[in-house]
């Protein structure tokens, strides 16, 4: 008898079929969004979750499956498992770094560029048929060549944000947990490391890449905005929680930065409503690293690391390896 296996939202069929040659799957391509009672139910009698960011995967859930033995995130963030409720258990968790990083980074450098040239501002006036004429000082916005991008979070997606700044002619400051080598910081567009609040001084933009964690919640709030300049663009294509989005709201009416892309909201999919009555907002729903290929490397790198820990093999991208049992 197969392994049985719960894939928490629709995926690629290709990758339901990959799973099937190696499991019992329960499958959900009609994509409702399980709550922790249905997580809960659907997952009892199952040795494999196939999770997704949308998940809650508490300590609560891990202890009500006991026969549980592997959650394969879809997503390289996994601060919805309690990793270390699961390594407790005994449950391997593994999510899919370095396939999304380009993609990511795309997507960081499409928000900078549309929120500081305000296109997604001067789209709508378009779209709303005010534009009766040209004017010299027709929705002026910042410059992002020749100018210094911050990147907070200089891991692997930070870095590859750094990189394409070199086309810009731009500087690069950095802020992270640790200093990145000499050979990293040349190839990241010698970059600079510089304390958050200096970094915040210094960039005319500021980028935000760093993982969510209860130590980075809030990370940027009312004071730090304070600090970024007032022609800046802040940049969150991080998680929800990195930023008081009730403050950055606040700084954005108030003039205190020029302007915000955001793709990552506090309590997404339900996000703060103040964020529709600006106009100094380009906004996405959580689409960092959704382009067609990179979704099918996720979705792949999720199968192939819940086929190799049910198979007693150290999946590819385990998280918590004192997890394993000797
Ligand atoms: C998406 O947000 C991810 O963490 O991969």
């Amino acid at each position: 008898m197969k392994p049985t296996v719960l894939v928490t939202r629709a995926v690629f069929p290709e990758v339901i079929e990959l799973l099937s040659q190696h499991f019992d799957v329960e499958s959900n391509q009609v994509d409702e969004v399980y709550g922790e009672d249905e997580l809960k139910r659907r997952l009892q009698g199952k040795v494999g979750l196939f999770s997704n960011p949308t998940d809650g995967v508490s300590a609560d859930v891990i202890r009500s499956v006991p026969g549980l033995k592997a959650v394969c995130n879809m997503a390289v963030g996994y601060n919805n498992i309690d990793v270390a409720a699961a390594t407790e258990a005994g449950i391997l968790v593994t999510n899919t770094p370095d396939v999304l990083n380009e993609t990511t980074a795309d997507l960081g450098w499409a928000l900078l560029m549309a929120a500081a040239r305000r296109v997604t501002e001067s789209e709508h006036y378009l779209r709303a048929g005010l534009w009766k004429k040209w004017s010299y000082d027709g929705f002026l916005g910042a410059d992002i060549h020749g100018s210094t991008v911050g990147v907070i979070g200089m891991g692997r997606i930070g870095q590859a944000i750094a990189r394409r700044s070199i086309g810009f002619d731009m500087q690069v400051v950095y802020h992270n947990r640790s200093r990145l080598t000499p050979e990293q910081e040349a190839y990241a567009n010698h970059a600079r490391y510089l304390g958050k609040e200096e970094l915040l001084r210094t960039a005319d933009h500021v980028v935000l890449v760093l993982p969510y964690s209860p130590a980075s919640h809030h990370t940027i709030g009312a004071a730090e905005l304070a600090l970024m300049k007032p022609t800046a663009t802040l940049v969150n294509i991080a998680r929800g929680g990195i930023v008081d989005d009730a403050a950055l709201i606040d700084a954005l009416k108030r003039g205190t930065i020029a302007a915000a892309g955001i793709d990552v909201f506090e309590n997404e999919p339900a996000f703060n409503p103040g964020f529709l009555e600006l106009k100094n907002v380009a906004l996405t729903p959580h689409i960092g690293s959704a382009s067609r290929p990179t979704r099918m490397a996720m979705a792949t790198t999720a199968a192939r690391n819940l086929i190799a820990a049910l198979s007693g093999q150290v999946p590819p991208n385990l998280l918590n390896p004192e997890a394993r049992q000797p």
